[in-house]
């Protein structure tokens, strides 16, 4: 069984309120918070996340696609951000790990991600700071995308990863996940799913998130 976080980038932002009501059986809600300039879309930030923290008790997953997130990590912990993954390509090594440790003094969780053409040792330098390493399967920036099937190999080594630290550090995988997806990326060791097209498109979300977990 696995965890599954809706991400809200799919959302009809007309109703958002009802469509996060209709995930709310989920176990986190996914922000993909992008910059148009780390990847080429522009998403959603600050006062999105701070109405959607009023709005529900989901822990919220904050992915920040952004350069520089050094400089945004506060502000959105102060949104209510219960998870905040950054890139590890996105800044020097030394804010890097200025921004996780930041997380983690906040008691909140750090997470990294590398995008598809990284790879995994990259982040070993960070390990001791992480609470999630997030494994793209899909070039970042914009959802309805493919599965890289490459990923899964990323995924089998981040779970050796986080398994060699002994801190519960978990794997979560973001993009192209479906029913088949989903199995697979559970076999290489994912903990968490992120899914974003393939639950909103469902008719029946909720049932949908269920057949994602695996239960
Ligand atoms: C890419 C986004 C998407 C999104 C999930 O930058 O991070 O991966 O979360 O989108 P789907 O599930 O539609 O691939
Ligand atoms: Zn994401």
């Amino acid at each position: 069984m696995v965890k599954v976080a809706p991400s809200i980038l799919s959302a009809d932002f007309i109703r958002l309120g009802e469509e996060i009501r209709s995930v709310e059986s989920g176990d986190l809600l996914h922000f993909d918070v992008m910059d148009g300039v780390f990847v080429p879309n522009i998403s959603f930030g600050l006062p999105v996340i701070r109405s959607v923290r009023a709005f529900t008790a989901l822990p919220l997953d904050v992915h920040l696609m952004t350069v520089r997130p050094l400089e945004l990590v506060e502000k959105f912990l102060d949104q209510g951000a219960d998870a905040l993954t950054l890139h590890v390509e996105a800044d020097e090594p030394e804010r890097t790990e200025r921004a996780l440790r930041l997380i983690r003094a906040r008691g909140k969780k750090a997470g990294l991600s590398v995008k598809p053409a990284t790879p995994v040792s990259a982040l070993s330098p960070f390990a001791p700071f992480l609470d999630l390493i997030l494994i793209m399967s899909v070039e970042p920036g914009f959802g309805g995308q493919s599965f890289m099937p490459e990923a899964l190999e990323k995924i089998r080594e981040a779970r050796r990863l986080a398994d060699s630290l002994g801190t519960g550090c978990q794997v979560e995988v973001d993009g192209g996940i479906n029913r088949e997806t989903a199995r697979l990326c559970e076999s290489a060791g994912a903990a968490i799913l992120v899914a974003g097209s393939h639950v909103f498109r469902a008719a029946d979300r909720a049932e949908e998130i269920r057949i994602l977990r695996g239960v």
